[in-house]
């Protein structure tokens, strides 16, 4: 791209995004006791979510844009272009997970906020338009499954199905959809758009370790959760002989370090398992636990490593039944596939961000996202703004600084530029 087309390429107010962020981020703040860190809890459909969805819809109000809300509670405003045309949509999530950092998903709704005052600022139109989102309940932590608005948004998961999902008080989605005031009018399901970009911080150490600016994003790699519940018999701690318990924390903690076997085994490719929920029942000092309800979370960039995991973890379940005697019921709570983005939103990034003098890696994504839902119905990609402390995230310590975030979105608004144009 040549200079003087690069200079008129309308950069973005890095200060307004990183006021945004701070501004953001105080809705859900808590304190962690034990390091001293403020991290952010937004949970879906809480009273804090409600919150954060209030304001960012007023600032999208104040955008002058048409804001709308859907059955499934997605938020989306959109800028007029000048022809009327599929619009080019941009967004993420402003849902966290309880002890979140403010960055995931904020960045990318802000983001893209952020690019529209800036087009407006600069009187700047395109022919497309422009239509920014936040969808609902991205994390999937108190529902069970996860991309859940933006699933339905493209139709892989059906409303009823959304609807009905409950958790772990057995508070069920609609009804807190509805208390939160976000069960909208509009239908659903999106009409597909001319494309879809979404930059969000990596969450992981790639780029920050390789020196580079930004990354490209190629896709993300499948994901499968499962909820298992593993029964047996509660006991005295202190007058059961070890041969006659029926143990089911014993049989939890057999089946996390097979995930972890299983994981380091090299047998499975890039395989990456977790067990980030065990709940005993009845939980206390000196009763062996009855029943144990507990998650599994496994990532592989193959579909058919994925698909071998899956598989010999099933039978190592039927294997621990009998081996323990205890009962072990498994459910699929999310599952979705090897996402490969579009190889033309891919090369627009990385020329926007070329032409910004800056650096650049492919990356597959290792988290999941709402660009991968979208990716079903439009030519789609990201763009992954390196995190600090080797990208933790999930966690009050995710930090990406402002001048990480403002090059982020200076990409996204040359790429939307370039795609709505
Ligand atoms: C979303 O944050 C995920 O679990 O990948
Ligand atoms: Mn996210
Ligand atoms: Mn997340």
């Amino acid at each position: 791209m040549s200079a003087s087309r690069r200079l008129q390429i309308p950069q973005i107010d890095g200060q307004r995004l990183w006021e945004s962020l701070s501004r953001l981020g105080e809705v859900g703040a808590y304190r962690d006791e034990r390091t001293g860190l403020v991290g952010v809890n937004r949970l879906a459909l809480t009273d804090a979510d409600a919150q954060g969805r209030r304001i960012v819809k007023r600032w999208f109000e104040e955008a002058g844009l048409a804001v709308r809300v859907d059955r499934i509670g997605n938020v989306y405003g959109r800028r007029k272009g000048r022809r009327d045309l599929p619009p080019v949509m941009s967004g993420s999530h402003i849902d966290s997970v309880p002890t979140a950092g403010r960055f995931d998903g904020c960045l990318g709704v802000l983001g893209a906020l952020e690019c529209v005052r800036t087009l407006d600022e600069r009187g700047v139109a395109t022919d497309h338009p422009l239509e920014i989102a936040f969808f609902t309940d991205e994390e999937g932590c108190r529902f069970g499954t996860d991309m859940l608005g933006s699933a339905v948004a493209v139709g892989r998961i059906p409303i009823e199905q959304a609807y009905g999902l409950r958790d772990k008080q057995g508070l069920v989605m609609r009804d807190e959809l509805a208390r939160i005031g976000f069960l909208g009018a509009h239908p659903e399901r999106l009409e597909p758009p001319r494309a879809y970009v979404e930059c969000h911080i990596e969450q992981g150490p790639i780029l920050r370790a390789a020196d580079v600016d930004l990354g490209v994003v190629t896709g993300v790699q499948a994901i499968s959760w499962q909820e298992v519940t593993i029964v047996g018999r509660s006991a005295h701690a202190g007058t059961t002989p070890m041969e006659l318990r029926r143990d089911a924390g014993l049989a939890a903690a057999r089946l996390n370090l097979r995930m972890h076997e299983m994981a380091l085994s090299g047998r499975y490719g890039e395989l990456r398992a977790t067990m980030g929920g065990i709940d005993p029942a009845p939980g206390l000092v000196n009763i062996v636990p009855g029943r144990v309800r507990c998650t599994v979370d496994l990532r592989n960039p193959d579909d058919a490593q994925m698909a071998a995991a899956e598989r010999d973890l099933a039978a190592y379940l039927g294997a621990l039944a009998a081996e323990w005697g205890v009962q072990v019921e498994a459910r699929q709570t999310a599952k979705t596939p090897r996402i490969r983005f579009s190889d033309e939103v891919q090369a627009v990034i990385a020329r926007a961000i070329e032409a910004a003098g800056l650096s650049q890696q492919r990356i597959v994504s290792g988290a999941g996202h709402d660009a991968q839902e979208l990716a079903s119905l439009c030519p789609t990609a990201m763009i992954f703004v390196p995190g600090e402390h080797d990208g933790i995230s999930h966690n009050p310590r995710e930090y990406s600084t402002p001048e990480q975030c403002e090059r982020g979105v200076n990409a996204l608004l040359a790429t939307l530029i370039e795609l709505a144009a």
